[in-house]
């Protein structure tokens, strides 16, 4: 961590207290000045920190808390991850094309594991099966970066496990109940409010994958829709009824998701990913590489596979889309 993130990290640990330089310089093993710094650094990225002679500094307010509105934060991220010994490696981007794209050609020069870039808004976002994500300010468009030493078979289970991190992050921060619909949409209040997408490199002399990016797209604040989505989508905001903090909400992700990450293979979270879809005992059309047709969702096995009954035939779907009016 830099000096920065140090010192936030120690001002919101203390939230309301007076720090003086002096204790927050021998704490961190920084210099005064260096703590000076940061502090002018942080007022400038927005956050709310008060000074006093003889007593100190005091973080009243943190950026995302003054401005919920206001893009995500590296230091508020940071400071707000719960599983310290797995950090995520921060960049936060003002615009760009796709921060999955990003994130794939940081991963082609040999960034870590851990590696995360959000971004204010996309440019070109992308969704599953070639579509576009539409990515205006005033959502979260974040991806990261995995080297899960796991057959390609297995990694599979990591987009479930990320649609699972979502639903729970979700919940937590905002209080509302979140479904999964198959494979990996979170719907809120019977909209879709993310989208996940996973790209992966594979090496063909070992069959592993090489790397893993799981995208993550979220509709936060409300912002009028090209008309084919405003059917179907939502805005976390409007269900919520309340503002909610991008960058706690971009943590708290994170935390669930390092929470499975270790056990993915057990795959003890698909009974979850079960329980939270949206489409158990519905009708719905499949869109298939033959075309559409009308089925009844039955179950979500242990694989991941969608269980639906067409004219009297049980049929396992391992990938694709389904459409259901909710
Ligand atoms: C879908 O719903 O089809 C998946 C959408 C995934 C969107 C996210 S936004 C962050 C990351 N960057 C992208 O270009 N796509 C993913």
């Amino acid at each position: 961590m830099t000096g920065k993130q140090e010192v936030f990290q120690f001002l919101s640990e203390h939230k309301g207290e007076y720090l003086s330089g002096e204790e927050l310089a021998g704490k961190l093993y920084i210099s005064r000045n260096a703590v000076w710094k940061a502090i002018e650094a942080l007022r400038k990225e927005g956050h709310e920190i008060e000074a006093l002679t003889r007593r100190g500094y005091r973080l009243v307010a943190s950026a995302g808390e003054r401005e919920p509105g206001l893009r995500v934060n590296k230091e508020e991220i940071l400071a707000a991850v719960k599983h310290k010994e797995f950090l995520p490696i921060v960049t936060v981007l003002e615009q760009t094309e796709s921060t999955n794209r990003v994130v794939k050609e940081m991963a082609m020069q040999g960034a870590a594991e851990g590696t995360l870039v959000a971004a204010v808004s996309q440019s070109s976002g992308r969704g599953r099966l070639g579509r576009s994500f539409f990515s205006p300010e005033g959502g979260i468009y974040m991806s990261f970066l995995l080297r899960p030493k796991l057959p390609a078979e297995k990694a599979v289970f990591l987009t479930t496990a990320a649609a699972v991190s979502v639903a729970r992050a979700i919940e937590r921060v905002t209080g509302i109940r979140a479904g999964i619909k198959w494979v990996n949409d979170i719907f809120v209040s019977g909209k879709k409010v993310c989208g996940i997408l996973t790209e992966a490199g594979i090496d063909f002399e070992t069959g592993l994958p090489e790397y893993v990016v799981i995208g993550i797209g979220i509709n936060v604040e409300p912002k009028e829709l090209p008309k084919e989505l405003a059917p179907i989508v939502g805005f976390l905001n409007d269900a919520a009824k309340k503002p909610v903090n991008k960058s706690v909400l971009v943590a708290a992700i994170w935390d669930e998701f390092a929470g499975i990450y270790p056990k993915l293979s057990s795959a003890e979270y698909m009974e979850e990913y079960r329980e939270r879809s949206v489409l158990l005992n519905r009708e719905v059309t499949v869109l298939d590489p033959s075309g559409y047709y009308t089925a009844v969702v039955k179950d979500i096995d242990r694989d991941g596979h969608l269980i639906v009954e067409k004219d009297g035939k049980t049929e396992s779907l391992a990938s694709g889309e389904v459409s259901v009016k909710l």
